[in-house]
């Protein structure tokens, strides 16, 4: 070996601060020179020398591999000097600094600098490089424009470019790469239209264009690319687009194309494809069914969801106890009642116009199968149950993963995706490899993962309230050293009720550091009964540092708390869990139970002004100028009933909403509080057979309540109390009255008990409810209980009156109804629509048979089902 070589040796490997060479003129056949060592995985220290030269008598150091040493210097141009050099690799390292232009006169056909710290550009002198076949530059800080220069080393077979900061186009002159069998650019700001000259890389076997600026629709081109095994492509801007034409592919084992705006239907030839293995096209808008092409199921992952495809889901599909994710999709049917079976996610996969026989968790939204009365959601992802500040975390520790749906009493959660680049032991939760530096290690040292989609769900919230979602992150899956550990980059973005509120999210740059704890809040309204918390990848960040196939959002845990004043009382509901008993009686119990529990609302004296701040945290408020507007100043010719309790006016606000309107007279106030006291409560009440109370008003001595107004005049049914308007069809209130008559008088009121409690209940107690039940459900207004008296009755602070339903008022529907009928100018008006009833009559059914009615502790959960884990999930090879 010549001095020289060894000068520039000891140059190189000072400048790459590497303490693995004992250098000297025979480093090459001494066994301790360059200190050959093979740890496990990726860390190996090696330098292969050719010793053939000038008659045996000289080395020429011909291959230089240090991966996973963490050296932490430069690089030295000085490797431009090692002319017999052909292959450099120096993966996995923390090398900062940049490419140094000399190294355009190596002469290696391997260059990889994958997993370091090496910033600014790719100097355009790579291109002079004419021997490169191997260029893998991904996980660096590498910015600017791509060298077009390098179009011109047409031996280049591989290039990777994966996850740095490059942006400008793909220059026109790579079209010349014919030889390339592996492009990826995944998580760049690389812009522009997929080239067209893509056509022209005809070796191709795999292209990866995730998680760039780059825009749609894929070039027709790209069926020219037919020796392609695996194509992932997402979240492409533009224009929608049909399905690129990939029927010339038949070695295809990967295809992922991921929010790339693709509309149309799954192309029946992908069916045939049977090297296929892992396919998702999740986040596009396909249309039409399951190609029946794909049966028998030969893929490993079918991953479909958030598209619009409808029809039948195919019995093979699940039959198949392969990986199969369906859900948000348009579904009409399917054989299947449940949310997830073997590996197969079902959830909200069928289209709102499908009938109410499907379980709720096909549906769209996760409708509340039952009493949506929830305000609180604490989940400890990832982790077991713990205590934090006070409040309990649900376990969230289920290792399953790529199709996922899990339903638990008030809150699900489903996850989807397939690690790229991990051939086996995909992980979806995780505990901290790193310690935690800041406070809250209870919930911060675990955490829930997923390489693509991650959605939470709270259930059965109340609904059309204002909540506060805190988010906790942490990173603890890279480490705070200088190691290449730390230089993972784990980019996600959060949407919560379908609304983009963090993008590119990095939890590390966010704490300023790893193993630090942070959460960000979030208020959000909710509408209907479901809260949704999605965390998405796409396509960003690294995704091979520390180990391949690490990546995707990642949250530590998740706090829900309501945005209005709740409490929940000191009551045992345990008593009465477990009652059980049909339509009518159910429901004014639902509603009997929420006023027992609202009970201790607003205890304080309050003065007019915070009765009217109060007011506004519980329901909308709207002022009495408003309420006389819309009623033309309570224009007796508004007028559509004089109830119990004072007038009921028809108005229309300014935006154009028909509302009911009535006017309660109240002077004192005690009144006052009363009422805002009632109002507090029957806000929380939600109901399909309950007029939607849309606010109040109060202001001098007028007490007004603002409903949702009915046509059909269906306020002539309001059967409930002061406050509350029940609407239900008259014949039907007849016929459940009768019987709750009969059951009084004749039978025992405690046959109404679920059976199943058997005598494990408190009689007396259950005997007050339902007494209470019926002695609100008095056909007339003025003979029923006010909401105090209720909760008294509940409370057992005072006895319970005999209800007064009587024998004789049974017999004549007009006197019974007389009271409020009165309520109607038009009691000519039934409400005959069918579909009224129906509803009516099918949400009573879904009351009394989905499950109790009150914080049961029956899950939904998927735990108990039978899983078939089916195939291995293993993942195809992936070389890097
Ligand atoms: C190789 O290098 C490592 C790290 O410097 C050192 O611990 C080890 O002793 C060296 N082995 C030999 C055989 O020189
Ligand atoms: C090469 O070396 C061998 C012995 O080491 C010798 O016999 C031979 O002559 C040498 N050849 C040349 C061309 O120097
Ligand atoms: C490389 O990083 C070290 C700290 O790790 C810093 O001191 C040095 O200035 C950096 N060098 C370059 C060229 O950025
Ligand atoms: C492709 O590579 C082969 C060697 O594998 C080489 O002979 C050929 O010239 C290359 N093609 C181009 C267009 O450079
Ligand atoms: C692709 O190759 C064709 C010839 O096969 C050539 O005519 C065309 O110019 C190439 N495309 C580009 C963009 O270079
Ligand atoms: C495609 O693959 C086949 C089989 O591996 C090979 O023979 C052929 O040369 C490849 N085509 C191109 C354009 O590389
Ligand atoms: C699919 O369902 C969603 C939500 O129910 C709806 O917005 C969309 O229009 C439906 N698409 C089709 C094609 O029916
Ligand atoms: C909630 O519903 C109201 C009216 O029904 C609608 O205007 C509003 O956009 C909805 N908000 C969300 C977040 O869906």
């Amino acid at each position: 070996m010549l001095f020289v070589t060894v000068q520039v040796l000891q140059t190189i490997s000072t400048t790459l601060q590497n303490r693995y060479w004992n250098l000297s003129p025979r480093a090459c056949i001494e066994p301790n020179g360059f200190n050959r060592t093979f740890w496990e995985g990726n860390v190996y220290s090696g330098v292969g020398c050719n010793c053939s030269f000038n008659n045996n008598t000289v080395c020429h150091v011909t291959h230089i591999e240090m991966q996973g040493l963490n050296l932490t210097g430069t690089l030295p141009p000085e490797f431009a000097r090692l002319t017999h050099l052909q292959e450099l690799d120096l993966s996995r390292n923390y090398l900062n600094g940049s490419i140094p232009a000399a190294f355009g006169q190596l002469r290696v056909t391997i260059l990889s600098l994958l997993g370091n710290r090496l910033g600014g550009t790719i100097p355009e002198e790579i291109g002079n490089i004419t021997t490169l076949e191997e260029l893998v530059l991904d996980s660096n800080l590498l910015e600017g424009n791509l060298p077009a220069n390098l179009g011109s080393v047409t031996n280049l077979r591989r290039l990777l470019l994966s996850a740095n900061n490059f942006n400008g186009t793909i220059p026109v002159r790579y079209s010349n790469l014919r030889n390339l069998t592996t492009f990826r650019i995944d998580g760049s700001r690389i812009s522009g239209r997929i080239p067209d000259f893509i056509g022209n890389w005809t070796s191709l076997t795999r292209l990866d264009m995730q998680g760039t600026s780059m825009e749609g629709p894929i070039p027709t081109t790209i069926s020219l690319l037919r020796n392609l095994t695996e194509l992932r492509i997402s979240d492409l801007r533009g224009p929608s687009t049909n399905f690129p034409n990939l029927e010339n592919m038949t070695g295809l084992q990967v295809l992922i194309l991921r929010n790339c705006s693709i509309v149309g239907t799954i192309p029946p030839y992908l069916g045939a494809v049977s090297a296929l293995r892992n396919l998702e096209l999740t986040f596009n808008m396909l249309s039409g069914g399951i190609p029946d092409s794909f049966r028998p199921m030969t893929l490993n992952f079918m991953l479909l969801s958030h598209n619009s495809l409808t029809g039948e889901i195919p019995n093979w599909v699940l039959d198949s106890g392969r990986n199969v994710d369906l859900s948000y999709n348009n579904f009409t049917q399917s054989r299947q009642a449940g949310c997830q079976t073997s590996n197969i996610n079902l959830a909200a996969s069928h289209s709102a116009s499908v009938g109410n026989s499907i379980s709720w968790c096909l549906r769209p939204d996760l409708p509340c199968p039952r009493n949506a009365n929830y305000h609180t959601l604490f989940i400890n992802c990832g982790g077991g149950r713990i205590t934090y500040e006070g409040n309990e975390y649900e376990e969230n520790l289920s290792g399953e993963g790529p199709s996922h749906f899990e339903s638990h009493d008030r809150w699900a959660y489903s996850s989807t995706g397939t690690y790229m680049g991990r051939q086996s032991g995909s992980i979806f939760t995780t505990t901290n490899h790193t310690s935690i530096v800041s406070s809250g290690a209870e919930i911060y040292s675990t955490a829930r993962l997923s390489p693509s989609s991650l959605k939470f769900y709270g259930l059965c919230l109340r609904s059309g309230r204002s909540y506060r979602v805190r988010l906790h992150f942490a990173e603890i899956m890279y480490t705070n050293d200088s190691t290449f550990s730390s230089l993972g980059r784990r980019m996600f973005d959060v949407a919560i009720q379908g609304r983009v509120v963090l993008t590119d999210f990095d939890i590390t740059r966010e704490a300023n550091g790893v193993g630090r704890g942070i959460f960000r809040d979030f208020d959000v309204l909710v509408n209907g009964t479901t809260l949704e918390i999605h965390l998405y990848w796409t396509g960003k960040g690294t995704t091979a540092i520390p180990d391949r196939g690490v990546y995707g959002p990642l949250i530590s845990a998740i706090a829900i708390t309501p945005n209005f004043d709740v409490s929940t009382g000191g009551l045992s509901v345990g008593a009465i869990v477990g009652i059980v008993i049909s339509s009518f009686v159910v429901l004014v119990l639902l509603i009997l139970l929420v006023l027992w529990l609202g009970g201790c609302i607003f205890r304080k004296d309050l003065e007019d002004k915070e009765l009217r701040g109060a007011l506004e945290l519980q329901t909308g408020y709207f002022t009495l100028r408003q309420i006389k507007a819309a009623t033309n100043n309570f224009d007796i010719a508004n007028k559509i009933g004089e109830g119990g309790f004072g007038p009921v006016y028809k108005g229309v606000l300014s935006d154009g909403v028909v509302i009911a309107v009535k006017q309660l007279s109240a002077k004192s106030k005690q009144g006052n509080r009363e009422f805002v006291n009632e109002i507090g409560m029957i806000s929380a009440l939600q109901h399909p057979n309950l007029v939607k109370l849309f606010g109040c008003c109060i202001e001098g001595n007028q007490l007004l309540l603002i409903y949702e107004y009915l046509e059909n005049n269906s306020l002539a049914r309001a059967l409930f109390g002061k406050y509350i308007f029940y609407k239900i069809p008259k014949e039907e209130f007849v016929y459940l009255l009768d019987w709750a008559y009969v059951l009084q008088e004749q039978g025992n009121l405690l046959d109404l008990v679920d059976p199943i409690l058997g005598s494990n209940y408190s009689k007396k107690e259950a005997m007050r409810m339902l007494n209470v039940a019926l002695l609100c459900a008095n056909p007339s207004p003025t003979l029923r209980p006010s909401m105090s008296a209720v909760v008294s009755m509940l409370d057992g602070k005072i006895p319970v009156q005999a209800p007064l339903v009587k024998r004789d008022g049974m017999t004549n529907e007009d006197i019974r109804f007389r009271a409020f009928e009165t309520l109607s100018q038009d009691s000519q008006t039934r409400v005959s629509s069918s579909t009224f009833s129906q509803d009516t009559a099918r949400e009573q059914r879904g009351v009394s048979m989905d499950g109790p009615w009150v914080d049961s502790s029956v899950s939904l959960s998927s735990k108990e089902e039978t899983r078939d884990h089916g195939p291995e999930s293993k993942l195809l090879p992936d070389l890097i």
